[in-house]
Formats: C-alpha cells, sequence, structure tokens
C-alpha cells in the first residue's frame, strides 16, 4: 500500500472569545499525517483590543440599539484589528501562510431552541441566528492571505448549537487511550468537551457544552468593585468567604439544570445578570461577593460533571484565561476529586492559544473539505462544512 504524503501547512488561527480581552493568535504548522493531525505553535499572542472598541463591542453585546451604519462600522474596526493581528503574528514566522481561519468576534448568538429530529418534524423548531463581527473578506484583503470566517454558520443551520467547536481539536489531539478525559474551557464562558477513551474511534461518545459563565461574572464584579480588570490570579476571592447557601439556590437556576446540548453567552451571563446576583449578596463584603462568584464558577463546573457525564472524568485539562486564576483552580480541583486538574500545556497544547490553534485546525478542514463540527456535540443533525472561503 503506498501511504498518503504527509501535508503540512502553515496556518494562523483569530479568536476572540465572551471574554472581549482581545484577539488570540496562534502562527501553527498543521501536520497532517492522515491517519492523525498533529499541531505545532511557532507563535501565539493576545492583541487587546483599543478600550472604546471593547467598549463598544460590549455594548452591542449587552444589546444597546445602534444604526446599521454603526454596526457597519464596528464591523470594519474588528476586522482590521484582526487582520492586524494576523500581520504581526505573520512577522513570527519565516514564510507567508498558507491560510488564515478567523473567528470574528461574537456579539449575538441564539441557537435553535429545538434541535431534536422530533420537534423538527412537530414543525416547533424555531431557527437559531448567530452573528461574528469582523468579515473575513476584509481580512483576505488586507493581508492578502486566504481567510476563512463565519464558522458557526452552517452547524446553527444544521439546528445545532454553533457551539463549542472546539471538541474537533479535543478529540483530535488530547483524547487518551483508556482513560476518561474531560477538556475544560475557562474563557467569558465555560464549555467542556467529554472524552471517552480513544475519542477518534468513538467519536459518537463524545460530547460538549457550555456549563457556566467562566471568568465573565469574576470580571464584571472585579471591574465594578475593585475597578480592576479581572481578579489576578484569584487573589482578591481567595481572601473572602463564599455563600454557599446561594449558590446552592443559583445552581438551581433553568440554565443549570437543563441537559445539554446547550449553550450561552453574555445575553445570560449579563450585567443585569450580574446587578441580581449582588442584590441578593444583600450585605457580603466585597471580598466575599468575589469568593462566592468564584466558587459559584467552579460549582457550576464540578455540578455539571456528576449531572450530566455518563462517566466522571479521571482527568480535566483546563484551557483559556481562568487557568490563570490560582483560586479558582484550588476550588475546581477541590471539587472534582479524585479527577486530576491540569492546564492543557502539560499534553503539548498551549492553554492560552488552543481556541486559536483548534480554528486553525478547523480552517485546514475546511479547506480539505472535511466536517468540522462534531454533531453528538453540537447537537446539529449531521456533520457539516465549517466556514466561508474568502480566496
Ligand atoms: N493571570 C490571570 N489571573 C486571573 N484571571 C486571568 C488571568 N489571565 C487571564 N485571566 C482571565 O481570563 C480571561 C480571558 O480568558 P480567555 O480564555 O481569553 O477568554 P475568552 O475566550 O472568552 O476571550 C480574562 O478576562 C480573565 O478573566
Ligand atoms: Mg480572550
Amino acid at each position: 500500500m503506498i501511504n498518503a504524503p504527509t501535508d503540512k501547512i502553515l496556518a494562523i488561527g483569530l479568536m476572540s472569545g465572551t471574554s472581549v480581552d482581545g484577539i488570540d493568535a496562534a502562527l501553527v504548522e498543521i501536520i497532517d499525517r492522515h491517519e492523525k493531525l498533529e499541531t505545532n505553535l511557532i507563535a501565539g499572542y493576545t492583541y487587546p483590543y483599543a478600550a472604546d472598541l471593547r467598549d463598544e463591542i460590549l455594548a452591542v453585546c449587552a444589546g444597546a440599539m445602534r444604526s446599521q451604519k454603526q454596526i457597519c462600522e464596528l464591523d470594519d474596526r474588528i476586522a482590521e484589528s484582526f487582520a492586524q493581528a494576523a500581520i504581526a503574528i505573520m512577522a513570527k514566522g519565516d514564510r507567508l501562510p498558507d491560510l488564515i481561519a478567523s473567528h470574528g468576534q461574537t456579539v449575538f448568538h441564539r441557537p435553535p431552541s429545538y434541535h431534536q429530529e422530533n420537534s423538527k418534524q412537530d414543525g416547533k423548531t424555531s431557527l437559531g441566528y448567530t452573528i461574528q463581527l469582523g468579515r473575513g473578506a476584509v481580512i483576505a484583503e488586507l493581508t492578502g492571505i486566504k481567510t476563512i470566517s463565519d464558522f458557526r454558520v452552517a452547524d446553527i443551520e444544521a439546528f445545532g448549537q454553533g457551539a463549542p467547536l472546539v471538541s474537533m481539536l479535543d478529540v483530535l489531539l488530547l483524547s487518551h487511550p483508556t482513560k476518561y478525559r474531560v477538556c475544560q474551557n475557562i474563557g467569558g464562558i465555560s464549555n467542556l468537551t467529554y472524552l471517552p477513551p480513544d475519542s477518534l474511534e468513538h467519536q459518537e461518545q463524545v460530547f460538549g457544552f457550555d456549563n457556566g459563565a467562566g471568568n465573565v461574572l469574576i470580571d464584571m464584579a472585579t471591574q465594578k468593585l475593585f475597578g480592576q480588570p479581572f481578579d489576578r490570579d484569584g487573589a482578591i476571592a481567595r481572601q473572602g468567604q463564599a455563600d454557599l447557601n446561594l449558590i446552592d439556590k443559583w445552581l438551581k437556576q433553568e440554565f443549570f439544570v437543563t441537559a445539554p446540548p446547550k449553550s450561552t453567552g453574555r445575553e445570560l451571563f449579563s450585567p443585569e445578570y450580574l446587578e441580581k446576583c449582588l442584590a441578593e449578596c444583600g450585605s457580603l463584603s466585597d471580598r466575599d461577593i468575589l469568593a462566592t462568584l468564584t466558587e459559584f464558577t467552579a460549582r457550576a463546573i464540578a455540578k455539571s460533571y456528576r449531572d450530566f457525564l455518563p462517566m466522571f472524568p479521571d482527568e480535566v485539562l483546563v484551557g483559556g484565561g481562568g487557568g490563570h486564576n490560582g483560586y479558582l483552580m484550588e476550588r475546581l480541583q477541590d471539587l472534582v476529586k479524585p479527577a486530576i486538574v491540569m492546564r492543557t500545556n502539560e499534553f503539548g497544547i498551549d492553554s492560552d492559544s488552543k481556541e486559536a490553534i483548534a480554528f486553525a485546525m478547523l480552517g485546514y478542514l475546511r479547506l480539505k473539505e472535511r466536517a468540522g463540527n462534531l454533531p453528538s456535540v453540537t447537537g446539529a443533525m449531521r456533520s457539516v462544512l465549517l466556514g466561508r472561503i474568502f480566496p
């Protein structure tokens, strides 16, 4: 038998999540040995958004009214910022990349409300809609590199949640032959991929879902109460005392008791949501409030494993900025014992660049006309090609 030749391409992945902290850019080599994909991160960096651009994105995410003209101008600015991030990271390579895969910035995400086949037949399906700003056409034009964007649309249109899409990377790169693993991303929102042993062979058993606010409530509270962008290393929360009764009550809210597939965002975990939490915190000190929100975040994650996973994991592999919150990581480790919590760095995937690497990989799959979604993860009716190509 003649072995298919190994493909090796240089790709850029661009991502900005619900934290709206900045654009994660990854310059990554993708090596396709046909039975196995490998990635080799050459450079990874987060290019912060300009402060006024971030404020405008957050305002639109929170539902502020804007004219079409203003939305177009916002799209221009985001696209230009993504293109600049691509150009900056490109300079760290020794040749031009073959593709740019850009997630863009989600400003609105409404998954379909029914995604099971039977309810569709009942005619009860309401369509989903997802908007990522920062159009690929502009990025392709400004960089001169083939760009793929709008990764979530096709999955939503196949009645999936459009998320999580990173699960493809988890299956391809992080599954273990005998252990049950969870890949837990803690970005603005928390989401997981459940990886039974040898997931590549058992893709139908892989699933994933959003399991709560990641850093978003902690960040908003830190900004409001302490005037800092985030609780560095969880230092403030560590000094406080969590109100466990309040957390138990919050964990009974609809989102936390709903079975997957499910996805969420700033539409739920909004400034108004935080205000309600703060009102219920009553006379707690500011530190205790932050401890309570941090514990809430950790418990929502741990509870979702107990309630919704067929097997409790042996290992939890954390990616995303929440992995830098040492106190949140300690609380999570305590709550999911005997599972072991580690960052994905210990498995060769830089946890800060993981999502950007995942989109680079999804861009590669799109060019090869290989499906990028996992229907068991997103709830889509079928596997679909993800992303629009701008040559
Ligand atoms: N050193 C740190 N200590 C605590 N939290 C951190 C630290 N670094 C990053 N974070 C958190 O990670 C968030 C960014 O995470 P990220 O994975 O980029 O999320 P998203 O995908 O939503 O953009 C920040 O908003 C902050 O809450
Ligand atoms: Mg980010």
